[in-house]
């Protein structure tokens, strides 16, 4: 408080002080200050269990990983047609067979295509915009392999698309562009491969290498194309693979309180595979998995890597972008939960006492 108060600072020795603050302070002490964020600090919470993902993956050999479907986000500018488009996909989903039919939102789902005479599956993320993909990003989860970008034909680059491109961009995820709404009399499609040139999408048919359908989400014309090119991006220089026989690894993509089922998580299962009676915890929601829904509302046992389902038994909600855990025992998941609580509250508690320190000082 002394030093301090001889830098020109008031402060009181409970209140929170910046980072620079906090340099400067140690520089006077003769130390060294070392900031840890909230991500690095729930990392050593996690090595404190024993639990170190990033060494596992990289422990994890060759003959272990199998082939995991293309996780894809849909992005663009408002109203330019994410919504209708993720309903066509779904409604071309060959195996299924239920075109039409009812199908729950669940905020993620997998179709299956025949591609080059192979059935595959696409697993597709329906966030409601771009702020979700940031969200999670911003808590370290990486949980799309490549993004849809749609634009309106009729209406070419908006804002929000600009904003889209440079988020998938800055996450290093290779972007297909489905040029929407062709059905449309004032469309231009060859409008919006010259525009996006700008933003260095430069369609394949243009001398570039970013591939450009034209589809109607409307008329569903184009997405067997769309889904193609997809498939055609992960197979050329993604490393789409997983070791499905581990504990499961993944991350909340939204979740909510429902009346009669409690908490309900959508996840994606990133490694390993989800079981029913697996203990979980996904930030500071824990408990064990009670029933798993599909995109249909049909209950599965299990759950394989790039697989959204719908958990039910966790005894909060947690947010979107947690990263959820099997742990081998309850307790664990418990124990994990609660510690992540205390550090929650310790920050809130600290922000509250600034104020009250803050409040004290100028009543002073
Ligand atoms: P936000 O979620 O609000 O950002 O919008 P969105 O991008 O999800 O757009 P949405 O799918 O809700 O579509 C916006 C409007 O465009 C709706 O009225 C759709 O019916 C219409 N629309 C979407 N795709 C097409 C298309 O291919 N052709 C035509 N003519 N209209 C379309
Ligand atoms: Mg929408």
């Amino acid at each position: 408080v002394t030093i301090l108060f001889n830098l020109g600072e008031m402060a009181t020795a409970t209140e929170s002080l910046d980072e620079a603050t906090f340099e400067v302070l140690g520089e006077e002490l003769g130390y060294k200050i070392q900031m840890v964020s909230p991500e690095d600090e729930d990392k050593e919470l996690l090595e404190g269990f024993g639990l170190d993902l990033e060494k596992e993956l990289a422990a994890e050999s060759e003959e272990d990983l199998e082939i995991r479907p293309p996780v894809v986000t849909v992005m663009g500018h408002v109203d330019h047609g994410k919504t209708r488009l993720l309903d066509a996909i779904r409604q071309t989903n060959v195996i299924a067979g239920e075109a039409g039919g009812i199908t729950q939102h669940i905020g993620a789902y997998q179709v299956w295509t025949e591609h080059e005479e192979i059935e595959r599956a696409i697993t597709f993320i329906d966030t409601p915009g771009h702020e979700a993909f940031t969200a999670m990003r911003a808590r370290g989860a990486q949980v799309t392999d490549l993004a849809i970008l749609v634009v309106a034909a009729d209406d070419g680059i908006m804002p929000q698309t600009v904003e889209a491109l440079n988020h998938a961009q800055a996450a290093n995820v290779p972007i297909v562009v489905a040029v929407n709404k062709v059905d449309k009399p004032d469309a231009n499609p060859a409008k919006v491969r010259q525009q996006l040139t700008e933003y260095g999408l430069v369609a394949e048919e243009y001398g570039g290498d970013v591939m450009f359908v034209d589809v109607s989400a409307r008329q569903g014309t184009g997405i067997q194309e769309l889904l193609d090119a997809v498939l055609l991006v992960a197979d050329a220089g993604l490393d789409l693979t997983a070791n499905p026989n581990k504990s499961a690894r993944g991350v909340a993509i939204e979740a909510k309180l429902d009346k009669g089922r409690g908490s309900v998580a959508t996840v994606l299962i990133q490694s390993g595979t989800l079981r029913i009676g697996d203990s979980i915890v996904a930030g500071t929601a824990f408990g064990r998995v009670r029933a798993m829904l599909d995109e249909n509302g049909d209950a599965v046992e299990e759950a394989p890597p790039s697989r959204p389902v719908q958990v039910q038994g966790l005894n909060s909600v947690p947010r979107a972008g947690d990263v959820f855990i099997v742990t081998e025992e309850d307790r664990m998941a418990r124990q994990i939960a609660e510690k992540r609580e205390a550090v929650q509250r310790n920050a809130l508690l600290a922000k509250a006492r600034k104020r009250i320190s803050l409040e004290d000082f100028t009543r002073a």
